[in-house]
């Protein structure tokens, strides 16, 4: 069995690859990766026509457009233009839907990585605070959907949440996705909380930090996820697992 992953990287002016990692991952496990990697003055209607050749192409299982997109691109026509069976980023307003629904195929791969993490941990969602902080569609909005699913009780915070230490006081379970270092503060983690740091921000001096204080909150909280190496390895072992399902989805 072959597994193709096809991604189209549209570059801002920094012109960085940012996101290697997903294709040594590949590399690493034998799906074959192909990228596009596009000027940052790509047209809208150019993107949706290399998309549409990836759709029809039977030799592609996954497309993952890389986010964000220049201005000019719009994100979510793009999206929408992604063949549901094909978008192993799970970012499809169909594949989102199904989550809602409780009938998840192609689930984002973010929460899906720390939905596996928090069944590690062996501690029940039933019934739980959980707070997620951040309601982006690539993970805020999705994790809420997945705990809800896990019967936990659910509450959706921003930056703008009126006060927030309280928010964050009363979780059992706090997933925190709005990349601002050190946004929530050691000292409001209750004890025993299970706390998973989705912030990547980097410092002047290059030095990686997350949206939760990590020294203070460790000595509270009973599992915590690192900043980096917590989250990252988990969305993109997701991103393998949703590559594999696309195929053996397509191949009869
Ligand atoms: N940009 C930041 N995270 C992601 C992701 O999980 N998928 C894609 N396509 N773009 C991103």
């Amino acid at each position: 069995m072959q597994c193709v992953w096809q991604s189209i990287w549209i570059f801002g002016a920094d012109g960085e690859n940012r996101e290697n990692n997903k294709k040594i991952a590949c590399k690493e496990i034998g799906i074959t990766t192909l990228s596009y990697e596009l000027p940052s003055t790509t047209g809208h209607v150019e993107a949706l026509q290399l998309i549409d050749k990836l759709n029809a192409d039977p030799e592609v299982d996954g497309i993952l457009v890389q986010l964000p997109l220049p201005a000019q691109i719009n994100t979510i026509d793009i999206i929408e233009r992604i063949d549901p069976s094909k978008d192993v980023d799970g970012f499809h307003p169909y594949n989102l839907g199904c989550l809602a629904q409780g009938r998840a195929n192609l689930q984002p791969c973010t929460p899906m990585g720390i939905m596996l993490m928090l069944q590690h941990t062996q501690v029940s969602l039933v019934g739980k605070l959980a707070t997620v902080i951040g309601k982006s569609n690539i993970v805020g909005l999705p994790m809420a959907l997945e705990l809800i699913n896990a019967d936990a009780t659910v509450t959706v915070c921003s930056r703008t949440t009126a006060d927030l230490a309280a928010q964050v006081k009363t979780a059992d379970i706090l997933i925190v996705a709005v990349g601002s270092p050190k946004l929530v503060k050691g000292d409001w983690i209750k004890p025993g909380c299970i706390v998973i740091d989705v912030g990547i921000n980097r410092s002047a001096d290059g030095k990686l930090s997350g949206d939760v204080e990590f020294e203070v909150a460790k000595e509270r909280a009973a599992w915590i996820t690192p900043v980096p190496g917590g989250v990252g390895p988990m969305t993109i072992a997701c991103l393998l697992s949703n590559t594999l399902k696309a195929n053996m989805q397509r191949v009869k």
